[in-house]
């Protein structure tokens, strides 16, 4: 009989080994390596026989009548819509974003909403005191709610408390780094605790109907740190996401059980707090006067709603022999360099010598490849130093042909801008709008014709 061959399996991204280390080849975590009973092994072989034992579980089909989940509706509409209608009792919901961007702010003034409506709400922070929390609290006029503020780290603890009597209808937890569990060895805000943590606090919303927020920092790289399992686990996925510098916050679903994952709520970051912005279309626009070149605006458009974007380029011309520089900021800098090799190879537009700087204005983070074609004029714009008409928004999906291809939702974006005062829009072949002058293009080289005036 062959020798059961040993596996280690990485506590924390489950990847499997065939000999101990100390650190784990994928994830780059320490001492996660776990040897694996061969048993264990064995019953995920596929000539493992059933032995019975199990029980039999009920089958159901998919006419049978399903109950719409009940909701909390915390009264801030724009949270509401960016989660699907209000939090989902006995659900658990992560908000990961940057350290600082307002994530304990904006879960504060939901938590303070939902209580004053009569709800039990307990907020747990594990960063600050209970003191803390009060203060900042009264500083955004939420002082006389009902919300119940502890300061705690022990998931057993907490669940001790939240457990004792009737359990409440939200249980905030600030932040999930910050928890022990002691279930698990190991300190607080490592893989496997976040983990464990995370699993008790699930398990507790699932079984008492309690919806469960956990708040997660977010690593340099975009992860919410350390545990992409954490986003699994949870049935709500939410990213906080703005500049520091700049006010606005656009809070974003990137996964959700109870509803889709395309709308977003936009806040303002003010002294007193986040504020609602329920008609966000101009907000990242700048003043607009005079036609300035390297400029564009482009309408995006996020879940049902139209937001106009200015774009930004930058051309320096470089004395030669340096390596020029291309930088983008709230754009995909893959995908600007794609565009500027179309420029160039289909347009005879050439960038080779000079430096290329791109802007999304106002913090905003564009990944639509229909601002493409916005993209493009606002660089032959620069590059030219013509400025592409003030009155015109421009949209368009660019090929690697040079063709501009047609986009979603053209008729919604085209109405918002000529409900902000736009009169002309730059659009690919075949598109309809009313109210507006449109000036139809099949390829960008016409579109670079247009920009130089020829
Ligand atoms: P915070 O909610 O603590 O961020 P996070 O929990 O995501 O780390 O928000 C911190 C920032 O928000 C802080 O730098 C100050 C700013 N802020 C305001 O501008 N106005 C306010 O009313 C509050 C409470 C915070
Ligand atoms: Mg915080």
């Amino acid at each position: 009989m062959a020798k059961p061959k040993s596996r280690y399996t990485c506590q924390a991204c489950g990847s499997v080994q065939h000999r101990w280390q100390g650190q784990c080849p994928d994830c780059s975590e320490w001492n996660t390596l776990v040897q694996e009973s061969a048993e264990i092994s064995s019953i995920f072989s596929a000539k493992h026989n059933l032995q019975g034992g199990g029980r039999v579980i009920p089958l159901v089909g998919l006419d049978t009548p399903a109950s719409l989940p009940a909701r909390l509706p915390s009264g801030l509409a724009e949270f509401d819509r960016a989660i699907g209608g209000g939090i989902v009792a006995g659900s658990a919901m992560l908000v990961g974003g940057d350290p600082g961007i307002g994530k304990s702010t904006l879960l504060l003034q939901v938590a303070a909403r939902l209580a004053g409506e009569g709800r039990n709400v307990i907020y747990v922070s594990g960063e600050e005191s209970a003191e803390q929390v009060r203060l900042r609290a009264v500083r955004l006029g939420l002082g006389a709610s009902p919300v119940r503020l502890a300061a705690a780290t022990s998931v057993r603890d907490i669940l001790t408390t939240v457990g004792d009597g009737e359990p409440p209808a939200l249980l905030i937890i600030d932040s999930i780094q910050t928890m022990h569990s002691d279930l698990i060895e190991g300190a607080p805000g490592t893989v496997s605790q976040v983990r464990a943590s995370a699993q008790e606090l699930v398990r507790f919303a699932k079984e008492h109907g309690t919806a469960v927020v956990l708040v997660g920092h977010v690593t340099k790289d975009g992860t919410i740190a350390g545990p992409r399992v954490l986003e699994h686990m949870v049935d709500t996925v939410l990213s906080f996401e703005g500049e520091r510098s700049h006010q606005y916050r656009i809070l974003r679903a990137m996964k959700n059980r109870f509803g889709g994952t395309d709308e977003i709520g936009v806040f303002a970051m003010e002294g007193a707090g986040l504020t609602e912005v329920p008609n966000p279309s101009a907000l990242f626009l700048t003043h607009r006067g005079e036609p300035v070149s390297g400029t564009s605006v482009f309408p995006a458009i996020e879940g049902s709603r139209p937001v106009l974007v200015e774009i930004q380029a930058l051309v320096v011309r470089l004395a030669t022999g340096a390596t020029p520089r291309r930088a983008a900021v709230g754009w995909d800098s893959g995908r600007l360099a794609m565009i500027l090799a179309v420029l160039e190879a289909r347009c005879g537009m050439s960038f080779a010598t000079a430096e290329v700087y791109l802007n999304i204005a106002g913090g905003y983070r564009l990944s639509d490849p229909a601002a493409d074609l916005a993209v493009a004029a606002a660089l032959v714009s620069a590059l030219s130093e013509r400025p592409v008409p003030s009155e015109s928004v421009v949209m368009g999906e660019i090929a690697l042909s040079g063709e501009i291809r047609p986009v979603a939702h053209a008729g919604l974006r085209l109405k918002e801008a000529a409900k902000l005062g736009f009169e002309s829009g730059w659009v690919p072949k075949g598109i309809k709008g009313e109210g507006m002058r449109l000036a139809e293009f099949g390829n960008l080289r016409q579109v670079v014709d247009q920009v130089l005036g020829r």
